[in-house]
């Protein structure tokens, strides 16, 4: 389904850890699509190398490592994806989310505040560094795009989400505010997109979450919407057809987030 929606454009993609991640979809289904990329992960992510068979499967995409909590680094792949491009670019995939807290179990009313705080700079104010770090460098274009991936738990508590749910909130609200002021400077579009629960290493760090994906499958009348569908879902958001969608986190969840209750989950309980 090669439509050319991408055709000219390029972007960077942060997070594709291996060919379960959000990310790794988006980046085959935006090449594609006609997009020219840069890969990025954080540097611990890359021991296993397989960003780099991805990085030949979209045309021989260059890899530049980036800690996402380092405006340093955030710094030098900016600086680098100009280079490549030969100037600005068009797109941000932000795909980035980690809890030491849920990782490693703590309960949200005891969490480590120290970890509290990897998590929110992790998963949240990456978004903000990286937006700021593109801002400065002039990096995108005028009606530019920016996509981050977010999770229904920023607006619904989910209790095994633990920190993460702020991080999420925090994530959306970021979305919104620099969105305002990118817009305002140089009509740079930034929303987030609240995927459906997902087998991706990320996911399953979550406590229960094979009983977790089947409840929301359940509970979604389209079922719960796959990587790759999450993929197609950021290529309209990349492309010149969504112009006027800013400042917005977006639903992708088969219908999940309006659901009260299904039959099927009315069902189990008579
Ligand atoms: N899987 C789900 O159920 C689900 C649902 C909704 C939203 N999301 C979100 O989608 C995004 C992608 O996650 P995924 O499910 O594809 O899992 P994933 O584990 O494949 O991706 C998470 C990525 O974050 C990267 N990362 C972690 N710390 C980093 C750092 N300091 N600097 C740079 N990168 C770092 C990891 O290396 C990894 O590539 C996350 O924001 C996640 O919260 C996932």
């Amino acid at each position: 389904m090669a439509n050319n929606l991408l055709q000219g454009k390029k972007g960077i993609i942060f997070g594709a850890l291996n060919d379960q991640s959000i990310a790794w979809k988006t980046a085959l289904h935006a090449h594609a699509q006609g997009a020219e990329l840069v890969l990025t992960n954080a540097p611990v992510a890359m021991r296993m190398g397989e960003i780099h068979q991805l990085a030949a499967a979209v045309g021989g995409a260059p890899v530049i490592p980036a800690d996402a909590t380092s405006v340093e680094d955030l710094d030098a792949l900016i600086r680098g994806a100009m280079e490549h491009f030969g100037g600005p670019f068009d797109f941000i995939l932000h795909s980035i989310g980690m809890s030491p807290n849920v990782r490693k179990g703590k309960h949200y009313t005891d969490v480590n505040y120290e970890w509290y705080k990897s998590t929110l700079d992790v998963s949240a104010i990456s978004l903000h560094k990286t937006l700021a770090t593109a801002l400065k460098h002039g990096a995108l274009k005028e009606w530019g795009s920016v996509v981050a991936l977010s999770y229904i738990a920023a607006q619904r508590i989910f209790p095994d989400y633990g920190d993460m749910a702020d991080a999420k909130s925090l994530l959306e609200s970021v979305a919104r505010s620099f969105g305002y002021h990118y817009g305002v400077a140089h009509k740079v579009r930034i929303n987030t997109v609240s995927q459906s629960p997902t087998v991706t290493t990320a996911g399953s760090g979550v406590k229960g979450f094979d009983e977790f994906i089947a409840y929301s499958e359940s509970m979604s009348p389209l079922g719960n919407a796959d990587a790759a569908a999450c993929a197609d879902y950021c290529v309209t958001l990349f492309s010149d057809m969504t112009r006027y969608v800013t400042m917005q986190n977006l639903f992708h969840d088969g219908g999940f987030s309006n659901t009260g209750v299904s039959q099927e989950v009315i069902g189990k309980f008579a």
